[in-house]
């Protein structure tokens, strides 16, 4: 176990924030978190994977939990399936390099999102028509309470896109210590998502498709170990028939994809058509390859980051009354 006092976030957060913290702690057991969740019992709590889906606004007040817990172990296997559990602090990106070697598939997709294990089942990340709520069998999750351990199924869970019900009903009440994968030994390969297809060309393996991924992402998406960012910063939104056709009426090739509940048009579509792509507001700059993403260009301080966030939303809101919302989270 590791505790440490009084210090810098920003080697934990992607978008290189110098925000404070009281205290710093990170485990390596489930027996060591429940340790530390009874030494900070009443603490704010903050557990934090690879610190690349959040934006710290300000110092943190209380206790950052980290794991160090970084395992992957098969549980089970038939004809079709491998179940590997897999911990919470492992990168998921390693876990799905491994996978990939051993010809093991369903998760290459998303490779290259940066982010650990935990993290990656609380936001259900998706990318490339997958989402990791379509793999997850089930998750293992202590309560911050009294520390007893409960077990959720997948349909438990209740994703949605970048939801579960971890991010709404019991929002900081469980931390996620292991996730159970159910991936195949004969490869499907999903190849329906943009130019992901040609990119990948023939005869398929699942680490021909994680190369693909790497490579499409790596033109289009800044590398957090260069540019500050986290990813995307707001979500695709989902709007009315009508909303999206009186839009369409109005300019030429309006992208959309049909979904459950209405019409997806493209948050980075949406942005462009504002004028912001590029742009900067201090040392923020909505990203001029893909505009979906903030970036920390110059020193950003958060108000920036803020600031520019807020000041893209009202513009799609004035231009196309859509509201789009961050799928960062603020802290
Ligand atoms: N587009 C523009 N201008 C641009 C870039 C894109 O208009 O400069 C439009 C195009 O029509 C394009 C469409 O946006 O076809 C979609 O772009 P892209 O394929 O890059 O995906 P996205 O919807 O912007 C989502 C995820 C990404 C994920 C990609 C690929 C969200 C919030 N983001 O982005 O996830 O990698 O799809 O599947 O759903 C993340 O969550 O951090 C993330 C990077």
């Amino acid at each position: 176990m590791l505790i440490r006092e009084n210090i810098s976030l920003l080697p934990y957060n992607t978008f290189r924030m110098d925000a404070k913290a009281k205290i710093f702690a990170e485990y390596s057991s489930v027996e060591e978190l429940r340790a530390l969740l009874e030494q900070y019992k009443g603490d704010p709590l903050l557990h934090i994977g690879a610190g690349s889906n959040l934006l710290f606004t300000k110092d943190f007040d209380g206790v950052i939990l980290h794991s160090a817990m970084r395992r992957a172990r098969c549980v089970s296997e038939d004809a079709d399936y491998v179940w590997i559990e897999a911990e919470n602090g492992l990168v998921l990106d390693e876990l799905i390099a491994q996978l990939c070697d051993m010809g093991i598939s369903g998760l290459e997709n998303l490779s290259y999102i940066p982010g650990e294990v935990g993290a990656s089942a609380v936001q259900n990340v998706g990318a490339y028509g997958v989402e990791a709520k379509d793999v997850i069998e089930s998750v293992r999750a202590v309560s911050i309470a009294d520390g007893t351990e409960r077990i959720f199924s997948n349909a438990e869970c209740q994703y949605g896109y970048r939801d579960s019900i971890f991010k709404n009903e019991l929002r900081g009440k469980y931390i996620i210590t292991h996730v159970v994968y159910r991936l195949n030994k004969h490869f499907e390969p999903k190849l329906n998502y943009g130019d992901l297809s040609s990119e990948v060309g023939s005869d398929p393996t699942p680490m021909s498709v994680r190369e693909a991924v790497i490579r499409i992402r790596q033109q289009k998406l800044p590398e957090v170990s260069e540019l500050g960012s986290a990813g995307s910063f707001f979500k695709n939104p989902i709007v009315p028939r009508e909303v999206y056709e009186a839009i369409s009426a109005q300019y030429e090739k309006v992208p959309h994809y049909e979904q459950e509940g209405g019409i997806k048009i493209p948050a980075a579509w949406l942005i462009e058509q504002c004028g912001w792509k590029g742009k900067m507001m201090g040392g923020a700059q909505c990203y001029e390859k893909q505009p979906l993403v903030l970036v920390n260009r110059n020193n950003a301080t958060p108000e920036d980051i803020v600031n520019l966030a807020a000041a893209i939303c009202k513009d799609v809101q004035d231009k196309f009354g859509i509201t789009i919302s961050p799928e960062v989270n603020y802290i």
